[in-house]
């Protein structure tokens, strides 16, 4: 599972270019499921055992948060837009990759006070002579250059939201041997710029109930914002986030899953932020829906970090979930 997941964090795609990402999880899916196809806007949507009871969505996000050239001065500095919630904050000193490999360092212009710091006063220096010494256009994406790493059982890197999630649906494809639900794994494009594959590819698959796999906050390190959901004590699942408040019979479906495959679990209350889930249940008449997630530190950062026991019981929850669901 590690494997995988270094596999998934290590691939290109911010927003609106996740065919890398795609390419690499329809590799790793197909020998598991029994169809596969992408749809118009890039989602990539994967299933088994068509034809016979409630269409049950498994979603997870491709996208990772990237730095869109803006502007190119005389002297090859490259300006930026951030693609998703990018901080800016912990950004000068980092290095990003562009397509093909070539490598920047995000610096920023000396200010008097940190908090004229903003993406604004931030740059990328790709070690270019001048203008046409740098190999990038404008329109050009680049995201966070960092391999996965662990620390015991902590996984430090780029991108695990939300190929980590990506990771536990390639995983329950894999263990799912039989069940009485059509479960579509559906692996969105977008969710960083507003939910937005998520929309088209639930409209399409016209779901009797869903569940996102994403990951969420932590209440757990120096001075953080209250929250009771921790690194290591289990998968959670979500009662609430600005998005959604997940449908009760979901969550209650989730838990005993989680009971009934012995994994501990915590229950999360977001307050800010929100996941594919959101847009999913709104597709139609509406779909029943819920969310299992990922506690995970440094969100949004190179250096997130998770926890694989989480991950682990993050897949044994969605199978047993998939092996008793009848619909909502
Ligand atoms: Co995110
Ligand atoms: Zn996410």
């Amino acid at each position: 599972m590690k494997e995988l997941i270094a596999r998934l964090t290590q691939s290109y795609g911010p927003s609106g270019q996740e065919g890398e990402v795609r390419r690499r999880i329809a590799e790793e899916i197909r020998p598991h499921v029994d169809g596969l196809r992408t749809d118009a806007l890039g989602n990539l949507i994967a299933w088994k055992d068509a034809g016979k009871g409630p269409r049950v969505m498994l979603a997870a996000h491709m996208d990772e948060l990237g730095l869109m050239v803006t502007h190119i001065d005389e002297q090859g500095f490259v300006r930026y837009a951030p693609v998703g919630g990018l901080g800016h904050l912990g950004l000068p000193g980092q290095r990003v990759i562009f397509p093909g490999g070539r490598i920047g360092v995000v610096a920023a212009e000396r200010v008097e006070d940190v908090k004229e710091l903003k993406h604004e006063k931030l740059y990328i220096d790709l070690g270019a002579a001048d203008r046409a010494g740098a190999p990038v256009a404008v329109g050009d994406v680049a995201v966070f250059h960092r391999p996965l790493e662990t620390a015991g059982t902590r996984l430090i890197g780029k991108a695990l939201d939300d190929r980590v999630g990506c990771a536990v649906l390639v995983e329950v494809a894999r263990r799912l041997t039989s069940s009485a639900v059509r479960a579509y794994f559906v692996f969105t494009v977008q969710e960083e710029l507003g939910l937005r594959g998520a929309r088209t590819s639930a409209y399409g698959i016209e779901p009797d109930l869903a569940v996102a796999v994403d990951v969420t906050a932590t209440g757990d390190t120096p001075k953080a914002a209250v929250m009771e959901v921790s690194l290591g004590k289990g998968p959670a699942v979500k009662v609430k986030d600005s998005s959604l408040i997940c449908h009760p019979e979901v969550r209650q479906a989730l838990e005993e899953a989680a009971a009934t495959a012995a994994v501990p679990f915590q229950r999360e209350v977001l307050e800010r932020g929100g996941t594919d889930a959101g847009v999913i249940a709104l597709t139609r008449t509406g779909v029943p829906s819920g969310v299992v997630s990922i506690p995970t530190r440094y969100l949004h950062t190179p250096s997130e970090m998770a926890d694989l026991a989480d991950v682990e019981g993050a897949v044994r929850v969605l199978l047993a979930f998939l092996s008793r669901s009848t619909g909502a």
